[in-house]
């Protein structure tokens, strides 16, 4: 249907709120544009792809895929963290599998050996081939990063320096000390869940930007939290949604305890550009990291991290928390079928409810317009 996709970031959104209009339906459905999402956007960001303790001794080492792009994460010898594609340099198989712990890492195909810092090491019967530069057969590496125990890629060019990639904790600008208060880094993980959607990612990401739709879609959740006082606040490249918990009247569990404490408690809700989310209580945090699997559908990866005294309300916070996940979920189905309808291509924000939207669509809309 002719959908351009050389819009000039401020055609497609307006940057004051009162007079713009929502990012148009074919960004949500142009099935070309996947590729210049990763290319654009999941390459260029800080990507989480695993969790520290997976990696917390010399030789520890985990995999990923990370949008079709395999990853292999090691601790060396140096105790350095060191990250790779998991591509061997002979034929493409595979250097690593899975997770553990290993001196060096073989390759599954033809046996060619690895070092903890990507060094090919032996490549077997490969006497007589001309010009064969062991040095020059690295694994290809990538930069990756730590932060409150969770493991970030980069996949930007691998020999990009500074300003080309930035250092994760300069990336990540204000949020370290934004939630420095939940210790998150201490917390352990209880509990992780996949959710595959049949919708585009950015309609789980619309979603997840805006309390407006609490009262309607989430009864229950809008019984705790506070929807009157919603509150957004846009950063450069992430936004805060901030709720107060609802006095000891509620009835929920979660807040029998929170009643019980000082202060003003409140829900904190993190997000960062493009994907990834820290949704903080007083007593727990969870972590949803949100991939495209084509360009019509999403998985969102839920964790739930608490800290490690705690020994009750797990369960039960799961299970309210999967609840909402599946309002969410379903609504943003109906949402993505619906955008692919003829009759519709953009709609108005909501100046007091939707402000975290409308700065997504202008991160996403400056990045897509720049390159890569
Ligand atoms: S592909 Fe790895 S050794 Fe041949
Ligand atoms: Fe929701």
């Amino acid at each position: 249907v002719g959908h351009s996709l050389n819009t000039k970031s401020g055609e497609a959104v307006e940057h004051a709120i009162e007079n713009a209009s929502t990012l148009p339906s074919h960004y949500y459905v142009a099935p070309q544009l996947l590729e210049k999402e990763k290319g654009s956007i999941f390459w260029r960001t800080w990507q989480i792809v695993g969790r520290s303790e997976q990696v917390r001794n010399s030789g520890d080492y985990f995999t990923a895929d990370l949008l079709g792009e395999p990853l292999l994460i090691a601790r060396g010898i140096d105790g350095t963290l060191r990250g790779f594609y998991n591509v061997c340099r002979h034929r493409a198989g595979s250097p690593a599998e899975g997770c553990g712990s290993r001196k060096v890492f073989r390759c599954g195909y033809h046996g060619w050996t690895y070092g903890l810092d990507g060094r090919l090491l032996n490549a077997p019967e490969m006497d007589g081939v001309k010009n064969f530069c062991a040095e020059d057969l690295r694994l290809r590496p990538i930069h990756v990063g730590e932060w409150e125990g969770q493991v970030f890629a980069n996949l930007v060019d691998p020999n990009a320096e500074p300003p080309n990639v930035e250092p994760l904790m300069d990336a990540l600008r204000e949020l370290p000390l934004q939630v420095a208060k939940y210790n998150f880094g201490k917390m352990r993980l209880c509990g992780r869940r996949e959710y595959h959607m049949q919708c585009n990612w950015k309609v789980y990401i619309d979603n997840y930007l805006e309390g407006y739709h609490l009262p309607s879609v989430h009864p229950s959740l809008n019984r705790e939290l506070d929807y009157n006082s919603y509150l957004t606040t846009p950063f450069e490249k992430h936004s805060l949604q901030a709720s107060p918990i609802r006095g000891p009247e509620n009835e929920l569990s979660v807040d029998r305890r929170y009643k019980q404490s000082d202060g003003d408690l409140s829900a904190e809700y993190f997000w960062i550009f493009p994907n990834w989310m820290l949704n903080c209580y007083p007593d727990n945090v969870s972590l949803n990291v949100v991939l495209p699997t084509g360009p019509e559908t999403c998985m969102a990866i839920f964790e739930w991290y608490f800290p490690p005294d705690q020994g009750t309300a797990i369960e039960e916070t799961m299970r309210f928390s999967d609840e909402i996940q599946l309002e969410d979920g379903h609504i943003c189905e109906v949402v993505h079928r619906n955008l692919k309808s003829q009759s519709y291509d953009t709609g108005r924000y909501s100046v007091k409810q939707e402000q975290g939207v409308h700065h997504f669509h202008l991160l996403y809309l400056d990045a897509i317009h720049s390159g890569g």
